[in-house]
C-alpha cells in the first residue's frame, strides 16, 4: 500500500486541465451526416426532459440500424392446426411483460415465452437467488410492486421514446450518436427483458458486435451476479423514480492517419501519478480511460467485474453501447460523453460489492451531458512477456492509445488531461512500465497531460515518475523513445531466452539516454546535442 508521506508525485492534480473549466463554448447541438441526434435540439432546455424526435416510430429494418423489437418486421413463426404463420412478436412481448410478476419465475416465464428458442438453454438461477435469499422482505416488494412493473412500462414506451432509428456503428464509421438518458433507460429495460431481436446468437448477423440481452446476467449462483444485480436493479429504481434529463453521446472514433512515431520531435507533457485513488473518483472532468475488450463493456452483463465491467455497472447508460457498437478494430475507440454514475461500489472482481445509490452532482454542458467523458481503448492481451516488445505491437498499441486521446479540432489549451492507469495490465497481461510509457507517448502526441492512478502500487508510482522526470529533463522526444523500445526489443527480447530480459526497460533507456550520443547511433541520429 502507499506510504502515509508520498501518494502521488509529479504536478499537482489541480494544475491539470479538467472539463468543463478548460472546454471552449460548444456549438449549437443539431444533427448532421456525421451526428445522429434523436431528441427535438430546438426544444432542449436544461431542466426539462428531451422530446424524441420524430414523434412517430419510425421504423427501419435494414443493416445500417438497430433492429428495435416493436418493430412491425420482428415476426416469430406460429405453429397452428391449420399450418404455421408469422405473428407480431412484440405484441407477444407486451401481452407477456403485463401480465404482472408475482415471483422471478414469471419473470423468466414471460422472457422465455417471446425467446421460446432458449427456454432450454437459459438459466435463471442467479435472479431467483437473489429474489429469494439476497433481499429482505420489504425490497422483495418494492421491486414485484413498484420497480419492475416501471420497467415494464418504460421497456413497453420503445415506439413512443426512440422513434428514430438508431444507426449501427460500424467498424471504419467517424460517427456520433446522442440519445437521451430517458431514451437509453428504455432501451436498456429492453436489454433486461432480453427483447432485442436477432441478439441471442453469437453466429447471427449481430456476430461482431457485442451481446445486449441480459440473459447471462440471470445464469449462474455466483455472488458476481448478485452484486451485478443489485446495483442495476438501483438504476432502474432510479430512473424509473425520477426521468433522467440530459443527454449521452456515443462517438466512434477511426483513426485514419497514425503519426509517424519514429520522427515526432513532441517532448512529453506533465505527469500527475498517484497510488491512491481511481480513474473515475480523482480524473473527474479528465479523458477517463475504459480499459475495454473490442466488444466493448467485456463481460459487464456476464462474468467479468474488472475495471471495464465496474464501470460500464456503476454508470450503467455505457451499456447501451453494446447495442449498436460493431467490435473495435485496431485503429478505432468509442469516446462516450455525459453518463452518469448512478451507483457507489466497494472492493474488485471477487470482492466487488454494491455499496448503494449514488448522488451524480457532475455538471452539465450546454448540450445537457454530464461533462464525463470515458473513453473505450482495448489492448492487446498477451500470453508471454516478451511478445509485447515486438515493434508491430508497440505500434499498435500507440496507435490505440492515441486514436483514444487525439482531438483534432481543438487548440491544447482546450484538451483536458488523460485520467488513466494500468491499461492492458491486468486480465490483458501486459507489462506496466511499457504500457504506461507507450500512454505517456500518446497523450503527449494528443497534446495532453497525463494523471496515472497505479491502484496501490508504490513501486510504480515511483518508476514511472523516475522515468517521466529523466526523460523531461534530457529532453527526449516521443520519436527517440519509440526508437529506443525497438532497440530494447532488437538487443534485449528477440533473442532472449528466458521469460524476461536481463535489463529493464527503464534502466536500458537511462543507460542510453545518458551515455555519450556517439556510442548509440542506431536510436539517437533524431537528438540534437
Ligand atoms: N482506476 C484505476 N486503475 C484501476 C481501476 C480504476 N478504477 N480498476 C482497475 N485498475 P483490467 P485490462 C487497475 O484488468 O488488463 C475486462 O474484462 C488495476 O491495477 O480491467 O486492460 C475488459 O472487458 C488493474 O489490474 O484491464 C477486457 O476484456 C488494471 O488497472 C479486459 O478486462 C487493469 O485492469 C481488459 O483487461
Amino acid at each position: 500500500f502507499c506510504s502515509p508521506d508520498k501518494e502521488w508525485m509529479g504536478t499537482p492534480i489541480d494544475e491539470l486541465n479538467r472539463n468543463p473549466q478548460c472546454a471552449p463554448p460548444l456549438p449549437h447541438l443539431k444533427a448532421t451526416p456525421n451526428h445522429t441526434v434523436t431528441i427535438r435540439t430546438d426544444l432542449l432546455k436544461e431542466g426539462d426532459v428531451p422530446i424524441p424526435y420524430p414523434s412517430k416510430f419510425r421504423d427501419a429494418w435494414d443493416d445500417v440500424s438497430v433492429k428495435m423489437p416493436c418493430s412491425e418486421k420482428n415476426m416469430f413463426p406460429l405453429e397452428t392446426e391449420d399450418g404455421s404463420s408469422l405473428q407480431s412478436r412484440w405484441e407477444l412481448i407486451r401481452t407477456s411483460l403485463q401480465r404482472g410478476f408475482k415471483s422471478c419465475l414469471d419473470v423468466r416465464d414471460a422472457i422465455l415465452r417471446y425467446n421460446m428458442a432458449h427456454a432450454k438453454k437459459w438459466d435463471f438461477t442467479a435472479l431467483n437467488l437473489f429474489c429469494t435469499e439476497y433481499l429482505e422482505l420489504c425490497e422483495v416488494q418494492q421491486l414485484f410492486e413498484a420497480v419492475l412493473p416501471a420497467m415494464v412500462h418504460l421497456a413497453l414506451r420503445a415506439p413512443h421514446l426512440c422513434t428514430t432509428p438508431i444507426p449501427l456503428l460500424k467498424s471504419g464509421m467517424n460517427h456520433s450518436l446522442t440519445l437521451s438518458q430517458e431514451q437509453i433507460a428504455c432501451l436498456l429495460a429492453n436489454a433486461f427483458f432480453c427483447t432485442f431481436p436477432r441478439r441471442n446468437s453469437r453466429r447471427s448477423e449481430y456476430g461482431n458486435y457485442p451481446e445486449i440481452n441480459f440473459y447471462r446476467l440471470f445464469e449462474g449462483s455466483s455472488p458476481r451476479k448478485i452484486e451485478k444485480l443489485k446495483t442495476l436493479l438501483c438504476y432502474f429504481r432510479r430512473v424509473t423514480e425520477t426521468k433522467p434529463k440530459g443527454l449521452v453521446t456515443f462517438t466512434r472514433q477511426v483513426l485514419t492517419s497514425p503519426p509517424d512515431w519514429e520522427s515526432s520531435q513532441t517532448k512529453l507533457t506533465c505527469l500527475h501519478i498517484s497510488c491512491r485513488g481511481t480513474i473515475e473518483e480523482n480524473g473527474y472532468g479528465m479523458l477517463q480511460v475504459d480499459f475495454a475488450n473490442r466488444f466493448v463493456g467485456g463481460g459487464v452483463t456476464g462474468h467479468g467485474l474488472v475495471q471495464e465491467e465496474i464501470r460500464f455497472l456503476i454508470n450503467p447508460e455505457l451499456i447501451v453501447s453494446r447495442l449498436f457498437t460493431e467490435a473495435l478494430e485496431n485503429n478505432e475507440c468509442l469516446i462516450i460523453t455525459g453518463t452518469e454514475q448512478y451507483s457507489k461500489y466497494s472492493g474488485y472482481a471477487e470482492s466487488y460489492k454494491w455499496q448503494g445509490s449514488y448522488k451524480d452532482e457532475t455538471p452539465r454542458d450546454e448540450w445537457q451531458r454530464r461533462c464525463t467523458e470515458i473513453v473505450a481503448i482495448d489492448a492487446v492481451k498477451y500470453r508471454h512477456f516478451l511478445e509485447q516488445f515486438v515493434p508491430e505491437k508497440i505500434t499498435r498499441e500507440l496507435n490505440k492509445a492515441y486514436c483514444g486521446f487525439h482531438c483534432s479540432n481543438l487548440n491544447i489549451k482546450h484538451l483536458s488531461a488523460v485520467a488513466t492507469g494500468n491499461w492492458g495490465c491486468g486480465a490483458f497481461g501486459g507489462d506496466t512500465r511499457l504500457k504506461a510509457l507507450i500512454q505517456l507517448m500518446a497523450a503527449a502526441e494528443a497534446g495532453r497531460d497525463v494523471a496515472y492512478f497505479t491502484f496501490g502500487d508504490v513501486q510504480l508510482m515511483r518508476d514511472v515518475h523516475e522515468i517521466h522526470t529523466f526523460l523531461t529533463e534530457k529532453q527526449v522526444t516521443v520519436g527517440q523513445l519509440y526508437s529506443l523500445l525497438i532497440h530494447y526489443f532488437n538487443q534485449e527480447c528477440k533473442n532472449c531466452r528466458t521469460v524476461r530480459p536481463d535489463t529493464s526497460l527503464y534502466s536500458f533507456i537511462r543507460e542510453k539516454v545518458s551515455t555519450p550520443a556517439e556510442s548509440n547511433s542506431e536510436w539517437d541520429s533524431g537528438m540534437s546535442h
